[in-house]
């Protein structure tokens, strides 16, 4: 597995050297499970319109079509699994000293492949709470009904976050103070598109991070980046976690 892809030195001597390693990761690290990613060719956006599946003016207009939409993903994303990049970022949290995921992905793929500490950027599509007063909502969406909150009668959505809608405060804050504190920033398969996720590579840089980006292609923000690994993160990230392994053995 080793020959078939090289990893640069510098990066694994600059990971056994880091005492703080933040990952930032985005559809791109779900690919190899089986979850469409939103940019690519074949990606969820190029066949559907985000304004009205992913907005809270798609959802007023029409939430029977946006509950449809996120029930199908729901079933997607419980019928696959963690793949080998999910795994690996699972064991290298358990042999670095401190360590974070911040995650743009809904689908809790890292926390099923072991990772404790995960902070979702974007929420997730498992938990519904209410439009309006934000109460957890614990029943199972029935299809074709438009379930209600028991609090306040308000409308149930998925939670996540929506475009136009702010991130959730406090994993915001810590995903910036921990960006500009690490020793070492890993960007894992997202186009750097969608702020202020995108943001946290360069928040690092300017602080004195090492960063390096896993992808597949190059992206809008390869460059800002030490090092750049172009190849599927399934495959790079247990080659590296290995490599690592070997060095500090
Ligand atoms: P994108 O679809 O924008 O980008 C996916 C990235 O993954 C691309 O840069 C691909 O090159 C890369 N990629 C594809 N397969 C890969 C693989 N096997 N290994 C490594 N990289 C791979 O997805 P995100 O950047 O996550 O937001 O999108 C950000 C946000 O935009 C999402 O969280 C979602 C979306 O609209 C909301 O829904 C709020
Ligand atoms: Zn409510």
């Amino acid at each position: 597995m080793l020959k078939e892809l090289e990893i640069a030195d510098i990066i694994i001597d600059k990971l056994a050297n880091a005492s703080h390693i933040v990952v930032l990761t985005g559809a791109g690290v779900s690919a190899e499970s089986g979850v469409k990613t939103f940019r690519d060719p074949d990606g969820i956006w190029a066949k559907f319109n985000p304004q009205e599946l992913a907005s809270i003016d798609g959802f007023m207009s029409n939430p029977k079509l946006v509950w449809d939409w996120y029930q199908e993903r729901r079933a997607i994303v419980d019928s696959v699994l963690p793949n080998t990049g999910h795994l690996a970022l699972a064991e290298l949290e358990r042999i670095v000293p401190k360590f974070s995921i911040y995650t743009q992905n809904v689908d809790k793929l890292h926390q099923r492949a072991g990772s404790q500490n995960v902070q979702e950027l974007h929420g997730n599509i498992i938990e519904n709470k209410c439009f309006d007063c934000n109460e957890p909502y614990f029943d199972n969406i029935e299809k074709d009904t438009l379930p209600k909150c028991k609090k306040c009668g308000g409308r149930i959505r998925p939670n996540v976050v929506w475009f136009g809608e702010m991130l959730p405060e406090q994993v915001l804050r810590n995903a910036e103070r921990d960006a500009s504190h690490c020793d070492f920033f890993i960007t894992i398969g997202t186009s750097g598109e969608v702020y202020p996720a995108a943001g946290l590579p360069e928040l690092a840089v300017r602080n004195g991070a090492f960063a390096l980006e896993i992808n597949a292609n190059k992206t809008n923000i390869s460059r800002l980046h030490q090092a750049n690994i172009f190849a599927p993160s399934g495959l790079a990230l247990p080659v590296i976690v290995e490599l690592l392994k070997n060095k500090t053995r």
